[in-house]
This record gives structure tokens, sequence and C-alpha cells, in this order.
């Protein structure tokens, strides 16, 4: 099985190191790849939205499976174009345009959950011309109040309200102004939900899906979640309050009526389905579908899987996933991002880094904005390299964790120091 993963972050990373485990997968290719997949496997220098071009490549290097990994390719449709082509037998694992809605419009996956009685927070949504409306409904409501752009805003489309004039104003920027360009002609208004957020995932077939494990990410650059949004400082799997009782109610309330609900629109889904939840007093509500692994999410979920990827990879693409068995490790994974100083504003780019050798223990390092110049590696984004390590428990984990960290070293080099501790208070 020749295997094409798009993408350069550290979710793609760990696609890459898990496919690349695989008894059955022979070649794995990355476009366009980071100096951490350079090392595994064969970067290709494609962009994930040149559709002709990997259709092209898949075409030239008998690529079986292609796997996106963010939502970019998805949401324009990479599936429609790649299967409309002649000649071409390929596997992808991800969903059409239509069911990459449920990412790529927050009014439509509000609707699909309230048409199938998904909890989650109650909404309405608005445009330009109904803005009077959404302001008289705001009034309806309490602080905070939150505002969602309904398009794909690169994680910057939500903004949560403390004050009616905040929140005027941010739907006079979103509706009026276009603050988010398309993305915000139309606004989702929701209940403010309270509790920890967390995210699950499933891998599906377009008829059967198997559940993978939980992880708990930390979005925000300062310690104690304080400061702007990143895409991600670390990440820790799985969480205090999982357990099967748990996991049967969101099995049951949520993940099975989605892919019911899917399949009562007739729409299949292929890929994976991120699941952003929030534990809201012991009941799992949704915040958000995503139509793909998160990140730094994948970083601590994949290596907990045991299962040969690509097995997986070729149950699923003949439908058969409901022969899969999963088998998760245990223990706790825990991953620590180090990002270029400055990020997520402004951050120099190119700057060496050093890995020192390090004694054997559990950590892996995953890149993300790294590239190879000359001889070095060198940095090119601003989350730089995850460092995901096993442990007893979270503490143990968190402690690889950061041991691996410091043999990492670049000018500016930024982490936070607090990753998973919030869990430390939570009853199991
Ligand atoms: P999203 O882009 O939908 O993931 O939203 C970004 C962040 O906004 C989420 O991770 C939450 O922290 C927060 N958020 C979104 N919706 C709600 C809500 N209804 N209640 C509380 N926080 C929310
Ligand atoms: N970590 C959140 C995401 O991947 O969207």
């Amino acid at each position: 099985m020749n295997v094409l993963i798009l993408g350069s972050g550290g979710r793609e990373h760990v696609l890459t190191w898990k496919s690349v485990q695989s008894a059955i997968v022979e070649h794995v290719y990355v476009a366009p790849g980071n100096a951490g997949t350079a090392q595994i496997a064969t970067n290709v220098d494609l962009s994930v939205m040149d559709f002709e071009a990997v259709a092209a490549f898949c075409k030239a290097n008998k690529i079986n499976v292609l796997i996106p990994g963010s939502e970019d390719p998805l949401v324009a449709g990479i599936v429609d174009f790649m299967e409309a082509q002649q000649d071409l037998d390929i596997f992808i694992l991800g969903p059409n345009k239509e069911s990459a809605q449920l990412e790529g419009s927050k009014e439509y996956a509000k609707a699909f959950m309230l048409e199938n009685n998904i909890p989650t927070a109650t909404y309405d949504s608005f445009t330009s011309e109904t803005i009077n409306e959404a302001k008289a409904y705001l009034r309806t409501k309490t602080a905070p109040y939150v505002l969602k752009a309904d398009g794909l805003a690169a994680g910057k489309g939500v903004v949560i309200s403390e004050t009616l004039e905040h929140a005027d104003a941010t739907l006079d920027d979103m509706l009026l102004d276009e603050k988010f360009g398309k993305a915000s002609s139309r606004v989702v208004i929701e209940d403010f939900l309270q509790g920890v957020e967390f995210s699950i995932f499933a891998m599906s077939d377009g008829e059967n899906y198997v559940i993978l494990p939980e992880a708990k990410d930390y979005k925000r650059i300062g310690e104690g979640d304080t400061g702007l949004n990143t895409g991600g400082m670390g990440a820790v799997s799985p969480v205090p309050f999982m357990n099967s009782d748990y996991l049967e109610k969101v099995e049951t309330q949520i993940i099975k009526p989605t892919f019911d609900g899917l399949k009562k629109r007739q729409m299949t889904f292929v890929g994976f389905v991120f699941f952003g939840l929030i534990n809201d007093n012991g009941d799992p509500k949704v915040i958000e579908y995503n139509v793909r692994m998160g990140d730094p999410e994948t970083e601590v979920v994949f290596p907990r899987i045991q299962n040969d990827f690509g097995a997986m990879l070729e149950l699923a693409a003949n439908k058969r996933l409901n022969e899969v068995k999963m088998r998760i490790d245990e223990r706790t994974c825990s991953t620590v991002f180090t990002v270029s100083g400055g990020y997520p504003e402004s951050y120099d780019k190119g700057t060496k880094i050093t890995f020192r050798p390090h004694e054997a223990n559990d950590a892996v390092i995953f890149h993300a904005g790294t590239k190879i110049q000359e001889h070095d590696i060198v940095t090119s984004g601003g989350r730089v390299l995850a460092v995901s390590a096993f442990g007893e428990d979270i503490q143990d984990a968190l402690r690889k964790s950061y041991n691996g960290v410091q043999n990492i070293s670049f000018d500016k080099m930024y982490y936070r120091k607090d990753i998973g501790q919030d869990l430390l208070t939570l009853s199991k």
C-alpha cells in the first residue's frame, strides 16, 4: 500500500509515523511535509490545494490511500475532485464537500444537531439583513454571549463577549464589515456553556465507524489559559472523567446519532469526525464538529492506538471497519509544543534548532513548523516541535514530555509549563 498524506504539521508527522510502522504500507509520501516527515518518509513539493497536481502525483506514484490532514482541501472538495478523475482508483480518508459542511458551516452543523437531537447549545443564526433581529435575540440572553462566524475563519471565527455593547459591535464587525470575509456573512449566536472541554474522534468508512481515544488540548498561548488563541500548545489523553459509563453516554447521545443522522440525510461520511465537546456537569454537549483529526490531539491520540494503521486503512477502503478491534494503550500520553517566541503574533523563521542526544525514554518528537535548510533543521512556523510521551498517569507523562523538551533548543523558544495541570484537580 502506498500512502500520500497532505499537510505539513504535527498531525501529519504523526500520521506519517503511524503509517510507516505498518506492516503493509510500502511507501509514504507527504505533501509538502516538514523536516520530521523527511526523516521517515518522502516529502513531495505539492500544494494541498492544487488538486490537479495531487491527482497527477497519485497516478504517477500508484498511491492507494490519500489522507488530507486539514479541513481546507476537504471543504474545498478534494474528495469530489478525485472521485471525478478517470483512471484514479484511490481510497481517500476524508469526507466529500457536502459532508465537510459539518465543519465548513456552523449553521449547517447546528441545524444538523437540532434535527438529530444531539445535545448542543441553543442557537439562532443571522445575516446582515436580520442584524436587528440578532441584536434583539442577544437581549433575550445573558452574558457571556457566543458569536460564531458561519464559515471557516482559521480558528478565529468565535468571539465570546462579556457585554451587550461588545456583542453588538462584534455583530456589526462580522455582518456589516465582513470581519472574516464571506465566512462571517452569517453569524450563529449560541448560549454559553460551562465545563471542561475535550474532544473525541471517530474514523468512518462510510458504513461503519470506530471510536478513537479522547483528548484535551490547550489552546491559549499563556499559562492558566490566558492570552491569544493558538493552534494548540499541548494535549493530554485520556481525560480523568472518561470511563466506560461516560463513553457510553458520548456514544449513544452524540457519536451514534451523528452517524445515523448522516445516513438519514443519505450523506456518506468517510474520514475522521472530531467531536469538540464540553462536559456540562456530567453531560457531554457538542461545541463543534471538525471533519479531520485535531492538532495537537493527534500527537496524543495516535500514539495510544496499537492497531496497525495500514490494516485499518485497508479495511476502511473495503467498508469493513466493523472488523477492526481497537487496541488502545491504557497509559496516559501527553504532548508539549515548543513554539517560536512571539507566536501567535509575529515571530522569526529560519532559526536553527539544536537537538541534544537524549537518554532512552518514552518521548517522541513530532515536527510541525520545521524545514531542512542545507544541513540544518530550522524553524519555519509558529508551532515548531511537539514532544509526546507516555506515563503511568498525567504527571508521569508530562514529566517525560518536559524532559524531552529539555533536549531541544532554538533562539526564543517558548512553551507552556502548565499543560495538564488543571486535569490533576479533577476527580475520576
Ligand atoms: P470553536 O471554533 O467552535 O472550537 O470555538 C472556539 C472556542 O470557543 C471553543 O474551543 C470554546 O472554548 C469556545 N466556545 C465555543 N462555543 C462555546 C459555547 N457555546 N460556550 C462556551 N464556550 C464556547
Ligand atoms: N486542536 C484543535 C483543532 O485541531 O481544531
